[in-house]
């Protein structure tokens, strides 16, 4: 179980967070939805201190950490049982696949090569990426490259996995077998936070949905109560307005 209290985060006089409070059940999938800098982003990015907080708390498993005073103990267990899957496949241009997903079973994790590379080539396959190990980012599709992105994710056999918009910089043919991939993911049982536009998706996965404005949650709910029955008047304007965008967001 993960739960946030009273997150915080400016930078510099920007109030990006301004209290932000979340809780996620063990296997639970939480989709995040919200305008453009609204603070999504800054929020998974905090929660395994790839930002630090200002102020706040987050209970991580049997662990309570305080984001003023985190340790680096306590920030390394969170990133020992965390992954990140980033927008932009945040790759290693200068490895291969296989590489991509060894390097944090290698560094983070302190496994053998060996065993690295065995658990590496299992994932990779288990993606569909058999026949890709030796290729470099930059001679992968984007989809396939985000495939390595999640293989790494889940190479790490994470509590949770952090999605920050996974789908959004591919080319909308290929936007479906990524979505089946992270479907795939959910169904493992794996705890998931996931920042998308993809409606159909929060719809079919999501155990909750959290709509964010400006730095605070403004509503949540099980996805039928947030996509038909929005309580907040800011919910259903930011759904109307994706809504009218529905032939760019696939739904
Ligand atoms: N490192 C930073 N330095 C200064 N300002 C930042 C930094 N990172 C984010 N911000 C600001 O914080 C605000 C929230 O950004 P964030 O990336 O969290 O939004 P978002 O909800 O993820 O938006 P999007 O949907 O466009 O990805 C923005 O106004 C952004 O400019
Ligand atoms: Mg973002």
């Amino acid at each position: 179980m993960i739960e946030l209290k009273g997150v915080k985060k400016s930078f510099g006089k920007h109030e990006v967070l301004k209290d932000v409070s979340i809780k996620v059940e063990e296997g639970e999938v939480v989709v995040i939805l919200g305008a453009s800098g609204s603070g999504k982003t800054t929020f998974l990015r905090c929660i395994n201190f790839l930002e630090k907080a200002d102020e706040g708390t987050m209970q991580f498993g049997d662990k309570t950490i305080d984001f003023k005073t985190a340790k680096k103990n306590e920030i390394l267990h969170v990133r020992r049982h965390s992954a990140f899957v980033f927008q932009n496949y945040g790759l290693f241009a200068n490895k291969t696949a296989l590489q991509n997903v060894m390097e944090g079973l290698t560094q983070v994790q302190k496994k053998s090569k060996a065993e690295a590379e065995k658990i590496a080539k299992e994932t990779l396959d288990w993606v569909g990426l058999s026949d890709r190990y030796d290729y470099y980012p930059s001679q992968l599709s984007g989809g396939q490259q985000q495939r390595v992105g999640i293989a790494r994710a889940i190479a790490l056999k994470p509590e949770v996995i952090l999605f920050d918009e996974p789908t959004s910089a591919l080319d909308p043919e290929l936007v479906g077998e990524v979505l089946d991939l992270i479907k795939k993911v959910a169904q493992m049982g794996i705890t998931m936070l996931v920042v998308t536009h993809e409606m159909s998706f929060a719809q079919d996965v999501a155990d909750k949905v959290i709509f964010m404005d400006a730095g605070v949650v403004v509503e949540e709910g099980k996805p039928d109560e947030i996509f038909v029955n929005p309580k907040e008047e800011r919910t259903r304007q930011f759904l109307s307005r994706i809504i009218s965008l529905e032939p760019m967001y696939n739904i």
